[in-house]
């Protein structure tokens, strides 16, 4: 009988032991936070600064683990790894949630937010909030948003008004909304991972691109493109994401602890992205690759009414109302009502 017990009912209650409390197993607990784009970049430096402080305050019970530049996992295999638990924290720009939340697609709605101030009011809204939680049938929990900035254009040839992007091929990142925006330009959309953009623009596979200043800076992007329109059309933004049941799965001490990490983090993140996008600017400059356009008010208008259909493309999936509240969010009282 003890044989028999051995035999079979051990290995399944341990195995059951190991799935149930994945994350408290091992001690200490390992986090693997993998992500695309350079350490000096905000998120680079959000994810290091939390390695830093959940450390310092966790002691011996956590570890983390930092993956920058895809170099662990690139776009297209991230989500995967978070579902599967290869990693436990992602911060995906919200492009990138169209497979999983068809309502994150409005941070992609080009010229909705006036500014970062106004796309920060509206996710701390109530429905901003609820975007977080939106996820959770399907194991994506997100904890909380992180900015980087405002987006610009950039080609070879000078991008001043609407026509001159006519026919060229841009890289968008895996977002239909994006997709639609250049097309709305009469422009060609290529959907291309983050890590191979500076090559695709090298070699001419695409003519151009749309990023803020840190992303064009930190991947060297303005060496392969000449000139870069300060067209402020759109953002590149992240939810930082995590397993839902990993997460449950910890400890509450050491989940209420790593939360009030990520708040600390998220506010010195908020707090340094738009300076380090104006340095980013300015190393730009300096480095003399790369004239930057700026546009009158009538030419940015131009742009504006030329993408403008995307929205009505997209209401049906990710409702009026939420839009609304996005544009409700450009009046500086919209939290006060
Ligand atoms: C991109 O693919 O351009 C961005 O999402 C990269 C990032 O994470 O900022």
């Amino acid at each position: 009988m003890k044989k028999i017990f051995k035999a079979l009912v051990l290995p399944v209650a341990l195995s059951m032991a190991g799935f149930m409390g994945t994350a408290q197993a091992q001690s200490p607990v390992v986090i693997k936070f993998a992500h695309v784009v350079a350490d000096s970049t905000p998120k680079g430096k959000g994810a290091l600064l939390f390695k830093q402080k959940a450390e310092e305050r966790l002691g011996d019970k956590v570890k983390v683990e930092v993956y920058s530049n895809s170099s662990l996992y690139g776009d297209g295999q991230e989500m995967d790894a978070l579902l599967s638990g290869d990693v436990q924290l992602l911060a995906p720009s919200l492009a990138k949630f169209e497979h999983f939340q068809k309502k994150i697609q409005i941070f992609d709605l080009p010229f909705l937010f006036e500014d970062i101030d106004a796309l920060d009011r509206f996710q701390q809204s109530e429905a901003g909030q609820s975007l977080l939680k939106s996820m959770e049938d399907k194991n994506i929990t997100g904890l909380t948003y992180w900015h980087n900035g405002m987006k610009q254009l950039s080609a070879n040839q000078p991008l001043r008004v609407p026509r001159d992007a006519r026919g060229l091929r841009f890289r968008v990142q895996a977002s239909n909304v994006l997709e639609e925006q250049f097309k709305a330009l009469r422009a060609n959309p290529r959907k291309i991972a983050f890590a191979e953009v500076y090559q695709s623009l090298q070699t001419g596979v695409v003519n151009g691109a749309e990023n803020p200043y840190s992303n064009i800076y930190s991947q060297k992007m303005h060496e392969v493109q000449k000139y870069i329109t300060e067209s402020n059309h759109g953002l590149i933004d992240y939810m930082v994401i995590t397993n839902t049941k990993f997460w449950n799965g910890l400890d509450s001490d050491v989940r209420t602890a790593l939360e009030d990490v990520l708040k600390e983090v998220t506010v010195e993140v908020n707090k340094m992205a738009k300076e380090l996008n104006d340095g980013d600017k300015q190393n730009i400059l300096n480095a003399g690759t790369t004239e930057i356009i700026t546009l009158t008010p009538e030419e940015r208008e131009q742009w504006r009414e030329a993408v403008q259909p995307v929205w009505k493309k997209f209401e049906g999936e990710i409702g009026a109302d939420l839009i609304q509240a996005a544009v409700d969010a450009n009046k500086i009282d919209a939290n006060k009502k």
